[in-house]
């Protein structure tokens, strides 16, 4: 952008913000420069030298493909121009030095190699001294620590997964200060044994896989039960990915989610009697009348369905994004949203309620996306409507909620990945 197009363009946002609310805007690669300035100045303050190096570690929007991760099903997500931007340079010693501007109370967290045992008091670090010994456990010679800044605007817990963020990142920078060698698939599967058994939570691996192994405009179609994953390039001149943040944060550990997934398993023992089957989600949507007879319990029968139709929106879906055709894309976004919301039942008022606005306003396709329960919703707009939309749906929203949305225009990113040299 040249100098007058900025300036206008800044113009554009202050009369924007006035007119409809919070609205943030992510063009071009999505990496904003005034972010990274800004994490190399922390890193400055907080610890007295400059970083040797810069990384960004987007969030994650899966488009469809929900609960199916830890089902064996499929998933297609994307990665965001929105994530943690971090500084990082390596110690001489095996100190873990490691400062948030988002959690600035905490001040500087620090922890050594001999201490990475679970740690309350650790706070949000605790997602980097799990990944520590994840990898000594695998044997991998990690003996010295590093000093860590990071700045986020990715919204904790927003449901664009920002704690796969946060350990992707660590592996990422632990991957090339030690030379580990690890690829995506790896970085990916260490970070969620963290989270399952570190942290506590049960997720699937598709945050992780996406965040690891992300291309810029660009969604993962990923088969989940052995990782077996395809690119699928879209374009989006004519049809735009919108986020709309509830504003209503949740922590997946505090969940059902780990409900949902005890739920899925005692789906799994039932049908393994009657199917020779791994995962729920290797049967198909037409076996669905056969099986769900064995199914006593009426919570247990929805949640059987929601899943084998949802691996099947799946694919359908990935058909559509690699035709460009919105139009269909939306069609299964706005059932996968059904689904979630009264079989899967893992949506919220709010989020329904925003699925129901947005449509309202021109969307065409909602639904809610990642864990459920809060976090935000993905929507389908015509380019050329987009200014309409945001309009109208800030009104409704503004009427009903006397409340400003947050509404993110971003841009489909790259993976984990150091920015300088
Ligand atoms: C969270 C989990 C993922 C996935 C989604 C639901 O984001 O981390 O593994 O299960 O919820 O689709």
């Amino acid at each position: 952008m040249k100098a007058f197009d900025i300036y206008i363009f800044f113009i554009y946002c202050a009369y924007q913000i006035e007119k409809y609310g919070r609205i943030r805007y992510n063009f071009n690669s999505g990496l904003e420069e005034n972010m990274i300035t800004e994490i190399k100045t922390i890193f400055n303050q907080k610890f007295g030298y400059e970083p040797t190096k810069t990384y960004y570690s987007p969030g994650r929007v899966n488009i469809i493909g929900g609960h199916t991760d830890y089902n064996g099903g499929h998933v297609l997500p994307f990665c965001i121009s929105l994530g943690i931007y971090a500084a990082v340079s390596y110690r001489d010693d095996a100190v873990v030095n490691i400062y948030s501007k988002n959690i600035p109370d905490k001040g500087i967290v620090s922890f050594g190699l001999d201490e990475l045992e679970y740690d309350e008091k650790r706070d949000f670090a605790n997602y980097a001294s799990g990944v520590f010994k994840e990898l000594i456990i695998r044997k991998y010679n990690i003996n010295k620590g590093f000093d860590l800044a990071l700045v986020s605007n990715l919204p904790t817990g927003g449901g664009l997964s920002s704690s796969a963020a946060f350990l992707v990142l660590i592996c990422k920078i632990l991957n090339d200060q030690f030379n580990l060698g690890l690829d995506g698939t790896k970085m990916a599967l260490i970070s969620k044994t963290v989270e399952n058994q570190y942290i506590g939570v049960s997720c699937g691996i598709m945050d992780q896989f996406i965040i690891a192994n992300g291309k810029a405009n660009t969604a993962i179609f990923l088969n989940a039960s052995n990782l077996n994953y395809e690119y699928v390039p879209f374009k989006t001149d004519e049809y735009k990915f919108v986020l709309v943040n509830s504003n209503i944060t949740r922590k997946l550990v505090e969940s059902k989610y780990n409900v949902r997934q005890r739920e899925s398993q005692e789906v799994l023992e039932i049908l393994k009697q009657h199917v020779d089957i791994d995962n729920v989600c290797d049967v198909c949507p037409c076996q669905y009348e056969e099986l769900a007879k064995h199914i006593d319990n009426p919570d247990l029968k929805k949640r059987f369905k929601h899943l084998i139709d949802e691996n099947y929106r799946v694919k359908l879906s990935k058909v559509a994004l690699a035709n460009n055709d919105f139009v269909k894309l939306g069609s299964l976004l706005n059932e996968a949203h059904i689904s979630v919301r009264d079989l899967y039942e893992v949506s919220s008022e709010v989020l329904d309620e925003l699925v129901e606005l947005a449509t309202k306003s021109g969307s065409l396709g909602s639904k809610m996306i990642g864990g459920g329960f809060g976090g935000s919703t993905l929507n389908i707009i015509k380019a050329d409507e987009l200014d309409k939309f945001i309009e109208t749906f800030t009104k409704a929203y503004m009427d009903k909620y006397n409340l400003q949305p947050i509404i993110n225009l971003v841009e489909i990113t790259d993976g984990v990945k150091q920015i300088n040299d």
